[in-house]
């Protein structure tokens, strides 16, 4: 049986360090409300002048290649995960691609939002099981604060959603590795969690320069509420389901890394599942929700702490916009 591991991780977070503080001195907010509310102390944001989401992902690409003592040459595909793309067409991957120097492989963009990486990972997943490939590179990166309204009236959003990316190379192995992906959607709650603009349902008469700049485009309409009440399900649902595929009960798990979506949502989950601290992997207070970049940013720091280790089992969930939700079970 043909299986896909892990062979090295990457990540990549901008220099600048946006705290709480300063953003209550852009908008009316605090520390403790948002503290309070999400966990979030500090978020990364770019330097437009010289950071973008493909570059980025080259950075953490490196890195994940290096830890795997390989190059940019042995790549011979590449799954890469975001909603903030360099560009509204081509997607980043084709520019990773271009940042790398790897001539006339195939890249695919995945824009699953939250649930991004483990879809990016799911699908690497299959074509290294199918054989068509042998060394997948899968990203997830985000640029969150050049659209963020960083003022009050985007605070419910501009809090919590920053930069950041991380990558894994996927190789065959003979013993897993990856045992299973779980993938789901449910497009009824599309509008909860979303960006309409500069979205093809706009009719033309709408889309006049001058509307560029009205304030629907890039901005991120959520239903906190509702979004917390779904999450908190789907999570739960997602990784025992991923148990149950592989006969494993949940004190298997040696790491549970979740997309840091919320701390709030992580630490329900944790005591849903009775996991100690120390089984369940939290970095949102300080790089705060970046999307797909999240899981393989923590995944890469969890590695570079030593707590990920030889034969551990490694359960990664997520759950965003769609809303989608999904769980990679991982025998390291
Ligand atoms: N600072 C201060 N006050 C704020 C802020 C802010 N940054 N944002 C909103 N408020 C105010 C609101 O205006 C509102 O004031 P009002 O009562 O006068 O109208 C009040 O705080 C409460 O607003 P709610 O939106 O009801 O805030 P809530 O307590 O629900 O918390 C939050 C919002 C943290 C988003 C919460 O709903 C939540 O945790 N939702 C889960 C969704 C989530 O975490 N999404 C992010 C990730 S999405 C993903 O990755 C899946």
């Amino acid at each position: 049986m043909r299986y896909s591991k892990i062979v090295g991780l990457g990540h990549h977070v901008p220099e600048t360090v946006i705290s709480n503080a300063q953003l209550s001195t852009m908008m009316d907010t605090t520390d403790e409300w948002i503290i309070e509310r999400t966990g979030i102390k500090e978020r990364r944001w770019i330097d437009p002048a010289k950071d973008t989401v493909a570059n980025m992902a080259a950075k953490a690409s490196r890195l994940a290649l290096q830890r795997a003592n390989l190059t940019e040459k042995d790549v011979d595909f590449i799954v890469f995960a975001t909603i903030t793309p360099d560009y509204f067409f081509p997607g980043s991957g084709v520019l990773l691609q271009r940042e790398l120097g790897i001539e006339s492989i195939g890249a695919l963009d995945i824009r699953n939002a939250c649930s991004g990486f483990i879809y990016a990972l799911s699908v690497a997943d299959q074509f290294i099981k199918s054989g068509m490939y042998k060394t997948i590179l899968v990203v997830g990166a985000e640029i969150q604060s050049t659209a963020i309204d960083a003022t009050t009236r985007g605070r419910n959003t501009a809090v919590i959603f920053a930069d950041g990316a991380g990558a894994v190379i996927l190789k065959p192995s003979d013993k897993p590795g990856i045992l299973s992906t779980h993938l789901h959607s449910d497009g009824r709650f599309a509008e909860e969690l979303y960006v309409r603009d500069p979205g093809s349902s706009r009719p033309r008469e709408e889309r006049q320069p001058e509307q560029i700049l009205d304030t629907t485009h890039f901005k991120v309409v959520m239903n906190g509420s509702q979004v917390f009440k779904h999450a908190v399900v789907r999570f739960m649902e997602v990784i025992n389901e991923a148990l149950t595929a592989n006969g494993m009960k949940k004190e298997e798990i040696d790491l549970l890394v979740p997309h840091q979506a919320n701390l709030r949502i992580s630490q329900f989950i944790q005591q849903k599942m009775e996991l100690p601290d120390s089984k369940v992997y939290n970095n949102i207070m300080r790089y705060g929700n970046t999307t797909a970049a999240s899981i393989p940013i923590a995944m890469s720091e969890a590695w570079a702490e030593g707590k990920i280790k030889e034969n551990d089992v490694i359960c990664l969930a997520a759950f965003g916009s769609g809303f989608t939700w999904a769980s990679a079970l991982i025998r390291w």
